[in-house]
């Protein structure tokens, strides 16, 4: 997309943490005319950056990236003074985890964050919250850069909440499907409105229209969390639809078409399988409970909660059916696989993504492998990151080769290689036919027809 030429007095920006979510946007608001500095502490990742190297996987990022190194708008650097100097507004754009104790949001690296600028901070100043926190966060921060601001800066905070999805991450920057401004005052929101014309420029060369909605703190910061719960929910409540299908004798897959076409549930978020994973859906319902208990309104998301068990019990389905289709005893631990050569399908938490974070496919590997069983991973794209979370796994470097011998194939991650691989092809290779679907995303009917037995989530085997 050729940049729009009256593009001169667009603000300087800044994006603070150079993530998936800081790196997205700083190339992409480059892209849009703006003068973009990305600031880390990570020197390795700077450097790589400025070098044109996307150190993660996001489909069209590392061209973005490099041609807006080329024209001299982008910059990578570790000095909080050129993000000071060089930008109007500065976007958090760092992570927020969930706390080792498992419950709420490490804030750390937002608090370092906003006290690593705030020194370098002189006259106005915009500091816009994009990553994801607990509600009460903004407040939090203007108290902060009121402490670590010199006495000549006047920093204003507004909430700015991100929605992009790894794999689509570019498009969603460029073309949200709704932009959330939580500000208090006038400037911060024109501040903000001029930030944002790019892409509003973009959508009306293409005939759209983003919708803006202008809130307290408070909602803004809910809204991306909520968002989250409510994606969240709506898989859980598919999983837990399959859950009553593999006990009625019903079949999800058809259950959730049937319920897609209604338009007030829409077709969306409704897969039903081995459940959601990665760095955000997870982490967030926790973080979410946390706070709500926190404020004194737990019993409202105390649903949530359970929404975590659906989950969570998904996985543990495929243990129960491997034991079932190796035809082995289950303990009271589970099925003991002992000696049982499976083959695992996938380890990132979604397809056309490197990210292996709460990925279902490993959680479901580690449990094979606990149950006794010789699991060897492929994964297109996460093996390096697989093998360095989970180095316990074995991981190979191939379909094929991950099939050899096997006597199970369990498909965890929907990537395309496993959609269309060739059932009848990989017959002779395995030691037993069996295989376990669990994204139902494979074609039952070929793998029957090449004598698999085959199983999905959320339906039962006729007998
Ligand atoms: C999610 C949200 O979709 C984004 O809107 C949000 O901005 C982002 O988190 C974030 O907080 O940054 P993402 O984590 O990239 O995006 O992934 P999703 O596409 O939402 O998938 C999450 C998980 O749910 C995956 O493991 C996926 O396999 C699973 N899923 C998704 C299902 O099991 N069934 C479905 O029908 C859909």
């Amino acid at each position: 997309m050729p940049p729009d030429h009256s593009v001169h007095d667009r603000p300087g920006l800044s994006f603070l943490g150079t993530g998936y979510l800081g790196t997205t946007y700083a190339a992409c608001y480059a892209e849009l005319g703006h003068r973009v500095i990305g600031l880390d502490v990570d020197t390795a990742k700077v450097a790589a950056l400025n070098a044109g190297t996307v150190p993660f996987h996001e489909p069209g990022l590392t061209e973005l990236v490099r041609r807006g190194l080329a024209s001299g708008r982008l910059e990578f650097t570790t000095d909080p003074a050129v993000a000071a100097a060089g930008a109007d507004v500065h976007f958090l754009c760092v992570g927020t985890p969930q706390r080792p104790d498992g419950t709420g949001a490490d804030l750390d690296q937002v608090a370092a964050a906003v006290r690593t600028l705030a020194p370098h901070l002189h006259g106005r100043a915009l500091v816009v919250g994009k990553s994801t926190v607990p509600v009460g966060t903004a407040e939090w921060i203007e108290r902060l850069l009121r402490k670590h601001a010199p006495d000549d800066a006047d920093p204003e905070v507004a909430w700015c909440p991100e929605f992009l999805q790894e794999g689509h991450a570019v498009d969603d920057v460029l073309r949200p499907d709704r932009i959330v401004v939580g500000a208090r005052g006038d400037w911060a929101r024109e501040t903000l409105a001029r930030v944002h014309d790019g892409v509003h420029e973009l959508a009306a060369r293409e005939g759209r229209e983003i919708p803006v909605l202008e809130t307290d703190f408070a909602t803004a910061e809910l809204v991306k969390t909520a968002a989250n719960a409510f994606l969240a929910t709506k898989i859980s409540f598919i999983n837990a639809m399959a859950e009553l299908c593999e006990a009625s004798g019903a079949d999800v897959a058809a259950l959730a078409r049937a319920l897609g076409h209604d338009s007030r549930i829409g077709p969306e978020f409704l897969r039903a399988g081995v459940g959601f994973g990665g760095g955000c859906l997870p982490k967030d319902i926790r973080a979410l409970q946390a706070r709500a208990h926190q404020l004194g309104a737990g019993a409202a998301v105390r649903f949530l909660h359970e929404v975590d068990l659906i989950n969570q019990r998904r996985r543990e389905r495929v243990l129960q059916l491997a034991g079932e289709l190796l035809d082995r005893t289950a303990g009271p631990a589970g099925p003991e696989l002992a000696g049982s050569r499976i083959a695992v399908l996938g380890a990132t938490f979604k397809p056309d993504s490197d990210d292996v974070r709460d990925a279902p496919a490993l959680a479901v590997a580690r449990m094979l492998h606990g149950a006794g069983a010789l699991v060897r991973v492929y994964d297109p794209l996460g093996r390096e990151n697989a093998r360095r979370s989970h180095p316990e796994l074995a991981y190979a470097e191939s379909l094929e080769a991950a099939c050899a011998d096997a006597d199970l194939l369990c498909v965890l991650t929907e990537w395309a290689e496993f959609r269309t691989a060739d059932p009848a092809a990989l017959a002779p290779l395995v030691s037993g036919r069996l295989v376990i679907d669990g994204r139902n995303c494979l074609d039952r009917q070929a793998w029957h027809a090449a004598g698999w037995t085959y199983r999905g989530l959320g339906w039962k085997e006729a007998a």
